[in-house]
């Protein structure tokens, strides 16, 4: 048996925009060369090695590359096209069927490999998908400005020096750490340069770089929000260190009690619109942060997710500004354009900048460049605020009526957080949560509860019921009825 590799893009006189195909064939076989070209084919579409619509190779480069006669190609080729596998049409080749037979009419090869089961969609991502969710931790992804986006890509492509296709720089490229500077400092009062800001794959691998960092510098203990996202808490425990709640209330966390907490070398906040209940971090607070982390050589990690939005006034500065050389920035494109971007930065003091990047390097070194290079253009070219003035908009809209809907159908829940972001918290009365919840999902409305960011040193007991509602998430036509589920399951309880 001779295994094949048919490359009909580099093969001499093969066709662009077709695939490279890997055969097995049993050139010695009772068929001949034909059968078991055929035979190989078919167990490639049968298999979903070469799914629905894949175009193949012209007859002519397909034997070229595989060194057998043209017309043994063209017979397989129609072959399978009799029997349903392909289909062939002047002017636009031979592709895979786009409904292939689900049996071969008893023609099972011996070679052939039992049908590919394909595992169901990893449930994580599942709740993302669903139109009618209100799952908190997603912008509207059917508003990612994509002509817009692809204008950029087309014109950071076009100007990009070839130098920009190899390795890049693990800090991020410097025309998105120039962009950023000034948009950071224009939009957040961020006081950093090029020179401090470190782009990541999100704000997710920012925080494991700088708990890895931390770490190595011996700290023990991460303070955190007693609310915020279990997978947070686990990459930073993940990294070696340990973490101790601070409370959340009306006011935010409560910062002050830093100083009690003797163990934590770092903190991290989310202190324009604190994750999950939506109240920004109060100005005392915001200094007791700040004069925690001067006091003790301390670093707070500040986790600006959405700074971007809020709606009833200016947006809250950035932490940052207060004491850059004690505060980390942290930002990310999640929600601002969309979480597959992967893309994130951080403002880093400057004692901290050699120690990351050393970290980044060693790993994941940096997002791709094409991508960096095309927020880079979308922001020096104003997209970037475009795009954030029309969400704003559009997500103000959708809290005002998502505000409305509750005040007329369920007064009697009361709505949190609203001044900011892409979420509300509602609060249940006492022991109603996980009803909620159950009723929720029984008519298929994704939606989280409050207790499911709960610290797990808080005790349950002192825990508040509530609703965390996404009200970014859903698709602009899918909004309406989701809110109208929303209602719905409220009326039950309240
Ligand atoms: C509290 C919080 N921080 C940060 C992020 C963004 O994480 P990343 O940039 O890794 O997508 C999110 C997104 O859901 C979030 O909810």
């Amino acid at each position: 048996m001779a295994e094949q590799r048919a490359n009909s893009s580099s093969a001499a006189g093969s066709a662009p925009g077709t695939v490279d195909l890997h055969l097995d064939l049993d050139l010695d076989g009772p068929g001949g060369v034909r059968a078991s070209l055929t035979d190989a084919l078919r167990e490639a579409v049968r298999s979903g090695r070469l799914t629905p619509g894949t175009r193949l190779p012209p007859s002519r480069s397909l034997a070229a590359d595989l060194g057998v006669a043209r017309n043994t190609v063209a017979d397989a080729y129609g072959e399978l096209v009799a029997e349903g596998w392909l289909s062939a049409r002047q002017g636009s080749g031979t592709r895979v069927a786009q409904r292939v037979a689900r049996n071969d009419g008893g023609r099972r090869t011996k070679r052939a490999a039992k049908p590919v089961r394909r595992p169901a969609r990893p449930e994580p991502f599942a709740p993302f998908h669903t139109s009618n969710g209100f799952y908190a931790g997603c912008p509207d992804l059917s508003a990612f400005p994509r002509a817009a986006w692809l204008a950029a890509a087309r014109r950071a492509l076009a100007t990009a020096p070839n130098a920009a296709f190899g390795y890049g720089d693990p800090r991020g490229c410097l025309p998105l750490r120039e962009a950023l500077a000034e948009y950071l400092a224009r939009a957040r009062g961020v006081r950093t340069d090029p020179e401090r800001l470190v782009v990541c794959s999100g704000f997710t691998q920012g925080l494991s770089l700088l708990s890895r960092v931390l770490r190595a510098d011996g700290v023990r203990t991460l303070a955190m929000e007693s609310y915020g996202l279990h997978v947070h808490r686990e990459l930073v425990t993940a990294s070696g260190l340990a973490t101790t709640p601070l409370t959340v209330d009306q006011h935010g966390a409560a910062t002050a009690q830093l100083t009690t907490h003797r163990h934590s070398g770092a903190v991290l906040l989310t202190p324009a619109h604190q994750f999950p209940t939506g109240v920004p971090l109060h100005p005392d607070r915001r200094a007791a942060a700040v004069d925690w982390a001067a006091a003790t050589g301390g670093l707070v990690l500040e986790d600006d997710y959405d700074g971007e939005f809020r709606y009833d006034r200016q947006p809250v500065g950035a932490l940052q500004g207060l004491d850059p050389e004690r505060v980390v920035y942290l930002g990310t494109a999640s929600k601002s354009l969309a979480p597959a971007l992967r893309l994130g930065w951080m403002a880093l003091p400057e004692h901290l900048v050699d120690r990351v990047v050393t970290a980044k390097h060693a790993g994941e070194r940096h997002p791709s460049v094409l991508d960096q290079l095309t927020l880079a253009e979308f922001i020096a070219s104003g997209g970037y605020d475009r795009h954030l003035r029309a969400m704003r908009l559009r997500y103000r809209r959708r809290r005002d009526r998502l505000v409305a809907a509750l005040a007329e159908r369920v007064p009697a829940v009361r709505v949190g957080g609203i001044a900011a972001g892409l979420h509300a918290v509602l609060r249940l009365p006492p022991g109603t949560e996980q009803e909620v919840l159950r009723s929720a999902d029984w008519l298929g409305l994704a939606v989280q509860g409050l207790d499911s960011f709960r610290h797990p040193a808080v005790p349950r007991s002192e825990a508040a019921d509530g609703l965390v509602v996404g009200y970014g998430t859903p698709a602009e036509h899918a909004f309406a009825g989701a809110l109208d589920t929303l209602c719905q399951v409220l009326t039950s309880v309240a």
